[in-house]
């Protein structure tokens, strides 16, 4: 696996069908709705996932969005990253999935969902999290054997301080759509950070804002929409791995006419103007970017 740079093509939709087919029976199963251009970053993610080794990964900026689910689903043991309190996740991700609290406060214990795995019962410590996290997994799921998936913990922190993750410890870092929430010097510590706890070999596959140009903030979604050059700097990608900015108005054109993401706008753009899409009007002001990198061996 290298180093990549890529505006999403909209041909993602029709190559990688069986996962988006899948995307969407696991969103409508949660009652989760895709940003506009989540099914491109969702799957362009996961298809340039499947070089990776190891089961440990963070979802930064997660939210409570589908990509951990999947990725539960397929046996990962995820550490769920975001600023946003989740503490009080609803009862259909609970009683679904194994979901546990990083620290004792970042998820609330309800008796009432009967499905949900105690912490207690796995006697999550956080001093050598990491290693807790793999004895745990397999303690969950041949033991106590209550569901083959694997495990989402729960961590409300800022992506910039991960204090309680130890460095070279993480196999792979997914960010779908939540890193350009942060200004391009807030992104540069961002990264240095997900960098850290990255073990040498790893991947960082991140989605965010490209811009066709200068960096510029998109105010309704508060977002940037950063230029390659801004990506390239942050993100360490070397000049002689390609990307394809160079056909940026060819993309976007694409985009705009492309009737399947026109045509399933999620419900909640039409409430409100504070958002990607303002009033659920069709009308895209950029295009989502992905970026594969890998952190050097030491
Ligand atoms: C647009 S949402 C996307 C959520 C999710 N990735 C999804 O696919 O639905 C962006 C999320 O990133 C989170 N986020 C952005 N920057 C962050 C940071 N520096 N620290 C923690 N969370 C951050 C926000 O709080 C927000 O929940």
């Amino acid at each position: 696996m290298a180093d990549k740079i890529e505006i999403l093509p909209v041909s993602l939709l029709e190559s990688e069908k069986t996962t988006i087919n899948e995307l969407k029976i696991l969103a409508e199963e949660l009652k989760l709705e895709f940003g506009w251009h989540y099914l491109l970053d969702l799957s362009w993610i996961i298809g340039n996932l499947d070089q990776i080794d190891g089961q440990k990964m963070i979802d930064a900026g997660a939210g409570t969005g589908v990509m951990q689910w999947y990725l539960a689903n397929e046996g990962a043991t995820v550490i769920s990253i975001d600023r946003e309190s989740r503490a009080n996740l609803s009862p259909r991700f609970r009683r679904r999935f194994n979901v546990e609290g990083l620290r004792e406060d970042d998820f609330q214990e309800k008796s009432k969902y009967p499905n949900n795995v105690s912490q207690s019962s796995l006697k999550m410590r956080m001093a050598n999290f990491v290693d807790a996290v793999s004895y745990e997994t397999k303690a969950l799921t041949k033991s106590e054997g209550k569901r083959d998936t694997g495990i989402v913990f729960i961590y409300n922190q800022d992506l910039t301080e991960l204090a309680d993750i130890s460095e070279n410890s993480i196999d792979a870092i997914v960010a779908v759509s939540s890193l350009e929430h942060n200004s391009p010097e807030g992104l540069e510590e961002v990264i240095a950070e997900l960098l850290r706890v990255l073990k040498p070999g790893g991947a960082l596959l991140a989605t965010l804002g490209a811009a066709n140009g200068e960096d510029w903030y998109h105010e309704p979604s508060q977002g940037w929409c950063y230029s390659e050059a801004t990506l390239r700097r942050i993100f360490d990608i070397p000049k002689d791995v390609q990307s394809n900015f160079d056909q940026y108005d060819q993309l976007f054109d694409a985009l705009r006419d492309n009737r399947e993401l026109k045509e399933n706008l999620a419900s909640f753009y039409f409430r409100s103007g504070d958002n990607g899409m303002p009033w659920g009007e069709w009308d895209p002001k950029y295009q989502p970017v992905g970026i594969v990198k890998i952190k050097a061996e030491q």
